[in-house]
């Protein structure tokens, strides 16, 4: 594989999906030939391939065909390990979407690639990310012993941006416009202390990441959570304000404790609540990412992807959010905070 335009043919095991896609634009926008493959099939961006199968029992669209490298986004071990064995040998690389939870509750407070990770039997008991984290080493594991070739795993944090299914960063741009265009309050309630520092990643630098490492047969594991630097949820939100037109003023932010909204807001799912991690559900004060850096990686502003997620949001005609609170509720939980 050359990595010249035009030259890399480029293989998306889920490729219908959130970051799926942007890998796909990116490799297209890199002018790669680009195959998706979903048990939908089909192709998320025009100029793409697509292909119908299931990673559980169905792999026939793969026999017989050879890709430069393969991006897979899957969590089950044994399709993970099953593709892995196949496209041994037809394939010259293998990407593999893993998470930054995989890294051990009680090792450093900012672990990177080559620190302890989770062990089986060792979690407690209300330990969400236990499970699926074990699922990623497992299918990291199955990804060594049955390819044969250069594997890069790429351990990701929150993805946010265009497209996000949980618009867990998309609902702070919206719930901002809402306030300046006068159909929501201008008192917006902000979860625990504004000076903690937040991780995400724009989905798009991930997979702009992901598309040049493979285009160099990059191997090892790289950490791509951003932002690479420290920026504190209070700036990330200052940033959704400026996307949204407006400036320092124009809100006025209540931040309620962690542990008020904890009590308040167990009926809400993890992925419902707006870049808010309870302190206690992340052991890492932060992932370092910057082995990736130096290869290569990039996290664009807070304000690009709060404005790109609002302009894309206005393209789709979309109103509803899977992430945030109902003004009713927000406003109750303002008021007894403020109250408290
Ligand atoms: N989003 C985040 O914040 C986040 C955070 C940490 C880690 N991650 C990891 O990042 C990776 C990518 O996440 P994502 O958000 O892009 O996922 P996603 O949006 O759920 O996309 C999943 C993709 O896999 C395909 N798929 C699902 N089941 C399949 C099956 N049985 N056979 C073939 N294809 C199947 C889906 O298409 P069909 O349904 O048409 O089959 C879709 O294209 C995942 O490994 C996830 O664990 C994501």
């Amino acid at each position: 594989m050359s990595g010249v335009a035009g030259s890399v043919q480029l293989l998306v095991l889920g490729g219908g999906g959130f970051l799926g896609r942007h890998i796909a634009t990116a490799a297209v926008r890199a002018g790669h030939d680009v195959t998706v493959f979903s048990r939908a099939g089909t192709a998320p961006v025009d100029g793409v391939e697509a292909l119908a199968g299931d990673r559980y029992d169905d792999l026939t669209a793969l026999h017989g065909r050879t890709w430069d490298a393969v991006l897979d986004t899957f969590s089950d071990p044994d399709a993970v390990s099953a593709t892995a064995s196949l496209l041994s040998g037809p394939v010259g690389a293998y990407g593999y979407v893993s998470g930054m939870s995989v890294y051990h509750p009680a090792g450093p407070a900012v672990p990177g690639a080559g620190d302890p990770v989770r062990r089986e039997g060792e979690a407690t008991e209300d330990d969400p990310l236990q499970e699926r984290s074990l699922a990623k080493l497992a299918a990291e594991a199955a990804l060594a012993e049955r390819f044969d070739g250069p594997t890069a795993i790429l351990r990701v944090g929150v993805l946010v941006g265009p497209h996000d299914p949980t618009d867990r960063f998309t609902w702070w741009p919206v719930r901002l416009d809402r306030a300046l265009a006068g159909d929501a309050e201008r008192t917006v309630l902000a979860p625990g202390d504004p000076d903690r520092v937040v991780q995400y990643t724009d989905a798009r630098d991930v997979a702009e990441f992901a598309v040049a490492v493979l285009d160099r047969r990059g191997e090892g594991v790289f950490d791509t959570v951003g932002p690479g630097r420290a920026q504190p949820l209070s700036a990330v939100l200052d940033a959704c304000l400026r996307a949204a037109g407006g400036a320092p003023g124009d809100v006025d932010w209540v931040w309620a404790g962690e542990r008020y909204l904890r009590e308040n807001l167990r009926d809400v799912e993890e992925e419902q609540r707006p870049l808010w991690f309870p302190e206690d559900q992340i052991p890492q004060d932060a992932i370092d990412a910057s082995g990736a850096i130096r290869q290569g990686l990039r996290f664009r502003p807070a304000e690009e992807t709060a404005r790109d997620v609002l302009a894309q949001l206005r393209a789709e005609g979309r109103t509803e959010l899977t992430a945030g609170l109902d003004p009713d509720r927000e406003r109750a939980l303002v008021e007894g905070w403020v109250g408290v």
